[in-house]
């Protein structure tokens, strides 16, 4: 009687003990649902177009660590909006604390934002602007402010071309309806409207890419060579042109025949700056991570953030570069 009671216990404790070892095995603490660990954002990077970008993922990815308390999920959209709006709905799903998001265009957000907030989630726009009827949709935006950029650029060659006859510009353009294109292409054609001397000679699509400003400059200086200033809107572009242009055998920089506008300055434009092959660099910081950071803090403690925060950006010709600045750059 004792032993089979002993047994019994015995019996009863193993099966506790299973119990206990397979509730651990499929009640893993999930940092989406019921205690968490971690505070959960879903990001719908726009894509992996550009150093600038790859720049910018890492910042995120390194500010919204585990150890910072977070869980970070990134969605690659490959540059297309629709992958954009799916990424948005599964993080919907998951039931995520709060979505950043970095839009490849300007239109189209309103219906996907509405979901949004219907799900009661949070939502930070990063880099490039959304333009919706209700600006409710989002607590903030972050990022450059474009045209100030475009503005930058325009001035310095105001200053180079003052005495100059006739100043024949090459237009690169970036992904059409993105903040980033819209913005500098304004500041550009605003200023050829009021310069009797400039003329956009072609406007040249190149989203973004370096493969695609190569291939779109290759084409075209097949029939034309008759350009003094290379406007391009960033420099993944600036480097396939800059490709182009040696094959074409037309020389650019210090004592060029081109003059290279580029935007971003990442450390390898910066370098070509100071190599006196590009002319002037205008900054586009991609380091957003600690920002977002910092607004989401303010966020949770319950501050009114501000609609809208623009980072400070800067113009660089190769008098403004020392070989240190290059070598510190981090993007
Ligand atoms: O929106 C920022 C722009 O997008 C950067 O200039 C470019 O490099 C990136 O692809």
């Amino acid at each position: 009687m004792r032993r089979s009671c002993k047994t019994l216990s015995v019996l009863i404790t193993l099966l506790l003990m299973i119990g206990v070892f397979t509730s651990g095995c499929s009640d893993t603490p999930d940092a989406k649902t019921g205690d968490k660990e971690f505070y959960v954002i879903g990001f719908s990077q726009l894509g992996s177009e550009s150093d600038w970008r790859i720049a910018n993922t890492k910042s995120m990815s390194q500010t919204f660590t585990n150890d910072n308390g977070y869980e970070l999920i990134i969605e690659n959209a490959k540059q297309q909006q629709d992958n954009q709006f799916a990424a948005i709905r599964r993080f919907i799903l998951e039931g995520v604390d709060l979505i950043v998001i970095a839009p490849t265009i300007e239109e189209g957000w309103d219906m996907i934002l509405n979901e949004v907030q219907s799900a009661g989630i949070p939502v930070i726009i990063i880099d490039r602007s959304v333009a919706v009827r209700n600006d409710d949709l989002y607590l903030t935006n972050i990022g450059s402010d474009f045209l100030h950029q475009g503005e930058l650029a325009v001035e310095w060659l105001e200053d180079q071309t003052s005495d100059s006859e006739y100043v024949n510009i090459l237009h690169l353009q970036g992904t059409y309806g993105a903040t980033a294109q819209l913005m500098r292409t304004k500041a550009i054609e605003d200023a050829e409207s009021t310069h009797s001397n400039w003329k956009i000679v072609a406007q040249l699509y190149g989203d973004f890419t370096e493969a695609k400003g190569y291939e779109v400059m290759t084409e075209y200086l097949k029939k034309n060579k008759d350009i003094d200033v290379l406007y391009s809107e960033n420099d993944n572009m600036t480097f396939g042109a800059m490709r182009a242009l040696d094959e074409a055998g037309i020389t650019y920089g210090e004592n060029g025949q081109v003059k290279i506008i580029t935007f971003d300055a990442t450390k390898t434009a910066l370098q070509y700056c100071l190599d006196g092959k590009i002319s002037l660099c205008v900054e586009c910081n991609p380091m957003h991570g600690p920002l977002v950071e910092q607004l989401i803090k303010r966020y949770r403690s319950g501050e009114t953030i501000p609609k809208h925060v623009f980072i400070d950006e800067a113009a660089f010709t190769r008098e403004d570069l020392t070989q240190e600045m290059v070598e510190e750059r981090d993007y």
